[in-house]
């Protein structure tokens, strides 16, 4: 939640929640990670006078559909929003001064005239779907990670990129890791050739949770859920940075003794709460990935990379001066008014990134390809932990 965002949650959402009964949840981890990094020197300047229609679905456990600031956005009108629990619409209204409101996403997709885009903020299963049904009525569509969820979900990767290629229109998925300011960094220099190629990158997402349960969630997606079923946040620090792909993959867990990893879920009975992921990039270098949701840790989104002329490791750039001579490394200053928000003030640069490439005709920096090789490579990471190990092959995907 970001700062404006929290302050209006304790007043007008607090009102609200109060009212409604629902439960304020407990701080989740990444939610207090404000620091955007440094800023450029320069102002922002407005690029266009034309809005973008917004409709925004989903107000869940983590309140994502109001945590990204398109209500703060000047080249942005929200004109509607949803989420099937009616009082989380209400209470999401209010948050994002949507005009309408419908009792689903897929009746706001259907119905709603006046939308050109929508963000899906829904719970992870239901991202895929939805956003084919926003492409094939002509939206623009940000997702919420992950793009895909699981094995079962493989059989959507050829209708989404169906969907992308037929609608011309952007797909963009906000993993929040690839606007941090280290990704940020590591991406711009490494797009000016300050790495060579990357060798070695390393990526973690360290998120304890307690024995019987961790974060809640709609329908009970997260119960049990395979750490390498959510790989984005470790993944996105190769392929956020390179926007390349990963290869091949063997990957290991270790089945764990927290009690919601005992208990039957819905995964095929997935037993692991960590699992660590060795890929090979496209690059001919290696990747190795970790998702660690049932040992103790400081927490945290974390990279590092080691390239062929340089390394940057402890949130900094080693290597020769003049390869990064006129880099420019720092993230540019949003419009006044929208915050950068959480997951290292990452929110409003991704629905900056979103708004800027619908209206600018511009690639994302997380487009469906991205999307895909971020998210499917941890799928079959997972299926090579459940064969002990086993190296396989991960798919490369194209318009
Ligand atoms: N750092 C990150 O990138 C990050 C962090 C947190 C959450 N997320 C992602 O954000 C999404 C939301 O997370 P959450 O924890 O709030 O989810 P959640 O499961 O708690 O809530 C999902 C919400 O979507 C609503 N919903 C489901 N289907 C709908 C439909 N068809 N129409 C309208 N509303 C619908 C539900 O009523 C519910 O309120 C998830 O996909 C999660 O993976 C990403």
């Amino acid at each position: 939640m970001s700062g404006i965002g929290r302050r209006e949650f304790i007043g007008a959402g607090a009102a609200l929640l109060a009212a409604s009964g629902l439960a304020q949840e407990k701080k989740i981890q990444g939610f207090d990670e404000k620091d955007p990094g440094a800023l450029a020197d320069e102002a922002w300047t407005p690029f266009s006078d034309r809005k973008v229609r917004v409709g925004i679905a989903g107000e869940g456990v983590c309140a994502f559909g109001s945590a990204f600031g398109f209500q703060n956005h000047p080249n942005v009108e929200v004109v509607a929003c949803t989420d099937l629990d009616p009082e989380r619409c209400k209470l999401l209204q209010s948050r994002v001064k949507a005009k309408r409101t419908y009792p689903s996403c897929q009746e706001m997709i259907a119905k709603e005239k006046e939308l050109d885009a929508v963000y899906i903020a829904t719970d992870a299963p239901s991202h895929v779907e939805l956003a084919i049904m926003a492409l094939d009525h002509g939206l623009h569509v940000a997702s919420a990670v992950p793009a895909i969820l699981g094995r079962e979900q493989l059989e959507f990767i050829p209708k989404l990129l169906e969907a992308v290629k037929r609608s011309g229109k952007v797909y963009q998925m906000n993993e929040t890791t690839a606007f941090r300011p280290q990704c940020f960094e590591m991406r711009k220099l490494y797009e000016a050739g300050a790495f060579g190629e990357l060798v070695y990158t390393e990526g973690e997402y360290w998120h304890y949770g307690p024995s019987t349960g961790g974060v809640g969630s709609y329908n009970g997606w997260r119960n049990g859920l395979p750490p390498q079923y959510y790989p984005t946040h470790s993944n996105g620090f190769y392929t956020c940075v390179t926007h390349k792909r990963f290869t091949e993959v063997t990957c290991m867990g270790k089945p764990s003794t927290q009690v919601r990893y005992l208990r039957s879920n819905r995964y095929d009975n997935n037993p692991f709460g960590t699992e660590i992921a060795l890929f090979r990039t496209e690059e001919g270098g290696m990747a190795r990935m970790a998702v660690c949701w049932d040992i103790p840790s400081d927490g945290g989104e974390i990279g590092r990379c080691w390239g062929q002329k340089a390394f940057y490791t402890k949130d900094r750039y080693a290597g020769p001066n003049e390869l990064v001579k006129g880099v420019q490394r720092k993230k540019p200053n949003l419009p006044p008014g929208v915050p950068a928000g959480d997951h290292g003030g990452s929110h409003g640069y991704l629905m900056d990134d979103f708004i800027r490439a619908i209206l600018l005709g511009k690639k994302p920096e997380v487009d469906v390809i991205t999307a895909l090789n971020t998210t499917v490579s941890g799928i079959y990471a997972h299926l090579s932990a459940v064969k002990g190990g086993e190296t396989l092959k991960i798919p490369s995907f194209s318009l």
